[in-house]
């Protein structure tokens, strides 16, 4: 699908069935107090209205994954929204741009939807925070101790749909 950088050679691709295990590994590992998805829960969002991918390194392992669930259709009084579910990267393969990589593909999807992107993000997660505000999400609101069990606050965030951001381009001059 798509390398982010010669030197790296990470490639992205599409999360199916057989990527679960390896994912779900790393789902522990990250995501402990979150209370980390089970398997039958990755395999709830393959089949739904759902974009996963899946970073590869050289040698074939899974070294980070992102899903966006796409709530809503096209003609809905709301029109379509979409929400980044998950976002990870294996510890030893983080700051080499994957989970930029990751969620650029993500973005990608959304902007053909002309959607808005939803999120929410551990308060306290400062890389998460980072990276969604280096790529054009905004803090709306605070959802208190929505992480469970360990009872932390999440930010919600929005990135506005790409007509929405090209009017307020416009709008600036
Ligand atoms: C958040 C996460 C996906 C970032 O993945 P990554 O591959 O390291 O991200 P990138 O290399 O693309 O970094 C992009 C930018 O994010 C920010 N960032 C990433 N890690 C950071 C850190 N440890 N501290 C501060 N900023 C950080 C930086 O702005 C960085 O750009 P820079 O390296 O040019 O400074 C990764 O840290 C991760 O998997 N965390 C655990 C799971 C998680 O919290 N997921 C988010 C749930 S909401």
């Amino acid at each position: 699908m798509s390398a982010v950088s010669a030197e790296n050679a990470v490639t992205l691709r599409p999360m199916t069935g057989q990527d679960i295990d390896r994912c779900l590994v790393l789902e522990r590992e990250l995501f402990a107090e979150e209370g980390p998805w089970s398997a039958q829960a990755f395999r709830t969002e393959l089949s739904s209205d759902t974009h996963y991918l899946v970073a590869v390194d050289s040698s074939g392992e899974i070294v980070g994954y992102a899903g966006l669930a796409v709530l809503g259709r096209q003609g809905d009084a709301g029109g379509v929204e979409t929400e980044v579910r998950t976002i990870a990267v294996a510890p030893r393969a983080r700051r080499r741009g994957i989970g930029t990589a990751l969620l650029t593909a993500l973005l990608s999807k959304a902007d053909e939807l002309d959607a808005p992107v939803f999120l929410e993000v551990r308060v306290d997660n400062q890389p998460a925070l980072r990276l969604y505000e280096r790529n054009g999400f905004q803090q709306i609101g605070v959802r208190k101790r929505y992480y469970r069990p360990v009872g932390v606050d999440a930010y919600t965030m929005r990135r506005e749909a790409r007509s929405a951001r090209a009017r307020a381009e416009e709008a600036t001059g």
